[in-house]
């Protein structure tokens, strides 16, 4: 029987392309980049099914000129690139990738909060400078963690995960969420408070929401005014999340201590105003991105792939 024909957008880790050539054909070989949207137009008019990225937008023109598609295997638990709806309504299945890249996301999100607490950027960069004359009783001065209020906005997966590295460093946890948490996931140390709780009591606020209508800009001017000018800001969610220009306003103004970024607003481009602050620490977007981690992703949409074109239940369908 001939292999499925599969549209790959970017290339997946070894492994997951080696299984990827095993089982099906490839429309085209994959790049690193993004194909250009002529690209992708063809590549989807042709395949039955589509594994994809979050740089790639699966909209419904897109959708009604591919009639052969019939599953969109998202590499990543966020879904904002794909209109889902459109999808649903011609029969199609996308899917994510959810749980295999909890603890990454969160492990990075706290390797973000210490490289900000701790000036670590700015330490790294004075060594290597060659300008360091030694220990200093004043220099680099970073904030303690131990004992402080860490805020979660968006208490999934992920912020859980966040959550359950906290008592290592000895930090209450406060959260506000949409959906009440399920008793199996609630921890007898976790506070739900309010969203104003939230702001006004967090040393350390970070947020992990997916993007959607509702949640666009649910950090902005008005909600960082209320949050402690000590406080630092960690997001490695989706950029729109986060009002980008009212947060460098707020550092500028000095009303918050300081950012942790691993998304933007338009990504690849950044607000040039969060350029150059030593209080702003950016990553490129490196979430989940551990070799294990993005395998496992990898895998994950051959699998959904391979389950809709045989017919069965996707195991992650959105
Ligand atoms: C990464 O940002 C993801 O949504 O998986």
């Amino acid at each position: 029987m001939a292999r499925p024909l599969l549209f790959v957008t970017r290339r997946l880790p070894d492994p997951v392309m080696a299984t990827i050539r095993e089982r099906f054909r490839l429309f085209v070989e994959p790049s690193d980049d993004s194909p250009t949207r002529e690209a992708l137009v063809a590549g989807a008019r042709e395949a039955e099914a589509l594994i994809c990225t979050l740089t790639e937008t699966i909209d419904e023109a897109l959708l009604a000129a591919s009639p052969r598609l019939r599953v969109v295997a998202n590499c990543a638990v966020g879904f904002n690139n794909i209109a889902v709806s459109a999808a649903k309504a011609r029969g199609i299945v996308v899917t994510n990738t959810p749980d295999v890249l909890t603890d990454a996301t969160a492990d990075l999100t706290w390797a973000l909060l210490l490289a900000l607490a701790r000036r670590i950027v700015e330490g790294h960069a004075l060594v290597q400078s060659g300008r360091w004359r030694g220990w200093g009783p004043t220099q680099l001065l970073g904030t303690d963690l131990t004992g402080k209020t860490l805020g979660i906005v968006g208490m999934g997966r992920i912020g859980q995960a966040v959550a359950r590295r906290a008592p290592g460093f000895e930090m209450t946890v406060i959260y506000h969420s949409r959906r009440a948490l399920p008793d199996s996931a609630q921890s007898s140390t976790w506070r739900s408070v309010t969203m104003d709780e939230l702001l006004s009591g967090s040393d350390v606020l970070t947020l992990h929401l997916p993007l959607t209508d509702d949640t666009r800009h649910i950090i902005g001017r008005e909600q960082l005014r209320r949050m402690k000018p000590t406080a630092l800001l960690i997001n490695t969610s989706r950029g729109p999340v986060l009002d980008e220009a009212a947060l460098s306003e707020a550092l500028r103004a000095g009303r918050l201590a300081g950012a942790g970024l691993d998304v933007y607003e338009h990504e690849p481009r950044i607000q040039p105003e969060l350029m150059g602050l030593a209080q702003v620490v950016t990553l490129p977007h490196l979430g989940s991105a551990t070799l294990a981690t993005r395998s496992r992703m990898g895998m994950m949409c051959v699998e959904n792939v391979e389950a809709v074109l045989a017919g069965r239940p996707a195991p992650n369908a959105v």
